[in-house]
């Protein structure tokens, strides 16, 4: 018997998990879901069948014995009960970046490095940041062609990323905006609607902000490489999929029509020729990760090239990418 719990059920990323279980074919037989007091006793459906979200308690998971545990509850919620879940789940997916940086918790995508669940031979199992997700994905196959020496990536990050108050907010000032009304930024410091925020998180004393570093540390986690990365990321007026700018040098000549047969050969990366892109707005619901506009960089031209990425940060940033390590994980 497969049976499979979802913590904050109730959020963006929590909901999204429910549908990618649905799409990506997911076999269980029963299914838990949690939220905090606040939702507790919601009504969720999932396929024909209705389930009643409970709240979360250090006693939830008492003799549960749950196969796999999808968690997306915020950070402090993740460090707080992964113990008390460990109790009652063989495994724990946590999308926050509670466990990211630990070297002893494997840091998966799954296209990319699953093998590093079973070399840590460990319960927890952290979902990279969204940016991250889309990032490595191409990076990874790239790197095969000729090693990868330098980064330098701008993020252009959706509201969804910071769940759905920010949803919410971007909706409201928009509206208000064009009514000449001048609403109080909540979720963010600054106004959101028709403005762009060039930080996400606090900055440090490195100049970098928190997102920034996330990008950063995470990538070469994941690519078990060392590479020099440079992350810049802004909070932009659009509700869901995060876009990115990317220049990469590699450390030999590499033709850009050998880049183009990659992308075309491999399943997670939809490619668009070079009159065509991808956008933001086509993309919320949709699994893969969109590349085009790729060009080779003119002053080092066939060392370095840029290129332009596309991805819902909620299904492939966040949901997809912990549904196919659970349905792994469940095989
Ligand atoms: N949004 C994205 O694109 C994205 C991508 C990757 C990772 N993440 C990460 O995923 C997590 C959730 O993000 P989100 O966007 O889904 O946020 P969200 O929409 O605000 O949802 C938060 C969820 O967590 C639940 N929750 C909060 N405190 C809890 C507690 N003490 N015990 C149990 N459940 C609790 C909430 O339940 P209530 O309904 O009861 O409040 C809700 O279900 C965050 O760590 C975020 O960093 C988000």
């Amino acid at each position: 018997m497969k049976k499979i719990a979802v913590v904050g059920a109730t959020g963006l990323v929590g909901r999204t998990i429910l549908k990618s279980l649905y799409e990506e074919g997911v076999a269980f037989d029963e299914l838990y879901l949690f939220s905090s007091r606040k939702s507790a006793g919601q009504k969720v459906m999932f396929g024909e069948i209705e389930y009643t979200v409970s709240e979360l308690t250090s006693e939830s998971f008492d003799n549960l014995d749950i196969d796999v545990t999808l968690m997306s509850a915020g950070s402090e919620t993740s460090k707080k009960f992964a113990k008390d879940i460990l109790k009652g789940s063989r495994y724990l997916i946590d999308n926050s970046s509670a466990f990211r940086k630990d070297p002893s918790i494997p840091l998966v995508v799954p296209e990319v490095n699953f093998d590093s669940i079973a070399k840590l031979d460990s319960q927890i199992i952290a979902n990279p940041n969204c940016s991250t997700i889309q990032l490595v994905i191409p990076l990874y196959f790239m790197n095969k062609l000729a090693p990868i020496e330098k980064i330098i990536v701008t993020a252009l990050q959706s509201v969804s990323g910071s769940g759905i108050k920010a949803v919410e907010e971007l909706k409201e000032q928009s509206v208000c905006s064009l009514n000449g009304k001048k609403v109080k930024p909540e979720v963010y410091s600054d106004p959101i609607a028709f403005n762009l925020i060039p930080r996400i998180g606090d900055i440090g004393t490195s100049g970098y902000c928190e997102e920034e570093i996330k990008i950063m540390s995470e990538t070469n986690k994941i690519l078990a490489t060392d590479i020099s990365i440079c992350a810049t990321t802004v909070r932009v007026p659009v509700f869901y999929c995060h876009s990115e700018s990317v220049y990469i040098e590699f450390s030999e000549k590499v033709e850009k029509e050998e880049i183009i047969d990659l992308f075309n050969k491999t399943d997670s990366i939809n490619y668009y020729k070079d009159e065509d892109y991808p956008m933001p707005i086509n993309f919320s619901g949709r699994s893969d990760v969109y590349v085009g506009r790729l060009r080779n960089d003119m002053s080092n031209s066939k060392k370095a090239y840029k290129f332009w990425i596309v991805a819902d940060n909620l299904k492939r940033g966040a949901a997809t990418n912990a549904v196919r390590i659970a349905k792994k994980l469940l095989d």
